[in-house]
């Protein structure tokens, strides 16, 4: 039987060294072993941006990058967007398992029960600028909000953390639609609690005098997009969350580091970059043109590749789709048959090809949310909603791990070698001063 080990000689000192292998990967620790003299550190592993680096065991999401494959707890992610809802799929992601009906009509009266903010909140969201970026409003306020529940420090009891887990679920929403209120200037609108969770983040986004009723078609398609980004095993904003989770703060100032990964443009912020790119190209004539400047890597075509998926990303294809039912009650985004184009010929494009860039979850997902009626700006936010469920059950699965400490890596250090403190006046100008001081910037 195949021993589970690597046996690898040091060339420098010709000794031989045994790492056990575990499923499928060796502690890098071990690496420690390897040193040349007894006070050597040993050695290290070197992985700049985690490229080959399992942080932490984890029983939520599984995901095949060359096949296609996206399971939540096991489940395949188009059975959950054609059969599940959001708050089931959330349950499903936080607690394991798929709810009976009792549990699930609990979870749902929980979660409903937490979609209001304390009055404080809505004083703090005023004070943003009124064209502040809605992504920044949500980071701000998610950390503000570790403030309102100092009970929340307690991350180790279970009971505190399934409150804050229903709390932040809960309220994700409202301040979301808040947020986007405010750069509307119009008035707050409370939470109802009769609607479904994305039924009542539709009215307390677009409620005016009047009575509002969510398009059912709307609310629908919404809900699949939310379940579709719920989680993504230890993406960027995961890794934040369960890093800055690692030193053992609330959950809230976790959440919020989570907010701010996802807001990049490399991240959630693609989305938003997607559109902006298409708005740019302006026309399907344009799209050659386009592709020059993705090619040359002047620019990158925003929406495509991604650091898992190999193959096309399983939830863009169910978006795609979903475009078209959307525009069913909306009218056709003009903008899709860009997008169509760039697809079509970048997926016969050795350049894209080569580099299995397919596009992943964000390439049409802004098409549809502008046809609804958002704003640019607010498509990271509506990435970050569903997401909340994800993170915090990745948060829940560190703080539980017993192998889990403070997030805590090493470096290679490649800086100045120790030396002696120069006084002032001692001290010439040498010619490349100037340049160690421009790089350092
Ligand atoms: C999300 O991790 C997750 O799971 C994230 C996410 C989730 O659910 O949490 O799936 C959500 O963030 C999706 C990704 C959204 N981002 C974008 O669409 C931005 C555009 N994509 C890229 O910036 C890029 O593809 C990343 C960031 C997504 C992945 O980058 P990697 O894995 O670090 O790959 P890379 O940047 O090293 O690129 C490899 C090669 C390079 O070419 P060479 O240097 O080998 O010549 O591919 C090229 C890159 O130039 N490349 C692209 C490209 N993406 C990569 N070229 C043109 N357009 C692109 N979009």
């Amino acid at each position: 039987m195949a021993k589970e080990s690597l046996t690898v000689i040091d060339n420098r000192t010709g000794k031989q060294y045994e790492l056990p292998i575990e499923d499928g990967a060796i502690r890098t620790a071990d690496l420690r072993k390897i040193k040349l003299s007894d006070d050597d550190f040993g050695l290290l592993g070197y992985d700049p941006a985690l490229l080959n680096t399992a942080s932490c065991r984890s029983k939520v999401t599984y995901i095949d990058g060359e096949k296609g494959i996206l399971l939540y707890r096991g489940y395949d992610i188009e059975d959950l967007a054609e059969n599940s809802n959001y708050l089931e799929t959330a349950y499903l992601i936080v607690k394991g398992e798929l709810p009976d009906e009792e549990r699930l009509a609990a979870w749902t009266h929980n979660i409903t029960m937490h979609t209001m903010v304390h009055e404080n909140i809505k004083k703090f969201m005023t004070g943003f600028r009124y064209d502040s970026h809605p992504m920044g409003m949500l980071m701000g306020t998610i950390a503000a909000m570790s403030t309102f529940y100092p009970d929340a420090k307690d991350v180790e009891d279970l009971q505190s953390r399934r409150l804050q887990t229903r709390r932040l679920i809960g309220k994700l929403p409202t301040i979301a639609a808040f947020a986007y209120r405010h750069l509307r200037g119009l008035p707050y609108v409370y939470p109802q609690n009769e609607l479904s969770y994305t039924g009542n983040f539709l009215s307390m986004l677009f409620k005016m005098a009047g009575k509002y009723t969510p398009h059912p078609a709307i609310e629908r398609a919404l809900d699949v997009l939310f379940i579709l980004h719920a989680d993504h095993e230890q993406n960027c904003s995961t890794n934040a969350v369960r890093a800055v989770g690692s030193s053992l703060v609330d959950p809230y100032s976790a959440v919020a580091a989570g907010v701010a990964a996802l807001y990049g443009p490399r991240h959630g912020g693609a989305n938003e970059a997607v559109v902006r790119m298409l708005q740019k190209i302006g026309s399907v004539e344009n799209v050659p043109e386009a592709i020059k400047a993705f090619k040359s890597g002047e620019e990158r075509l925003m929406g495509f590749g991604h650091r898992i998926y190999k193959s096309y990303d399983p939830r863009g294809k169910i978006i795609k789709k979903l475009a078209y039912e959307v525009f069913d009650v909306t009218g056709k985004n003009p903008l899709i048959d860009i997008a169509l184009e760039l697809e079509r010929i970048a997926l016969q494009d050795d350049y894209f090809v080569s580099r299995k860039l397919y596009p992943n979850v964000d390439f049409y997902t802004g098409i549809i949310y502008q046809a609804i009626g958002f704003p640019v700006t607010m498509f990271p936010v509506l990435f970050a909603i569903p997401r909340t469920a994800g993170w915090l059950a990745q948060w829940a699965e560190m703080v539980r791990d017993p192998e889990q400490k403070i997030t805590r890596p090493r470096q290679l250090y490649m800086g100045e070698a120790r030396r002696q403190y120069v006084p002032l006046i001692e001290r010439p100008e040498p010619a490349d001063r100037e340049d160690k001081v421009a790089e350092a910037i």
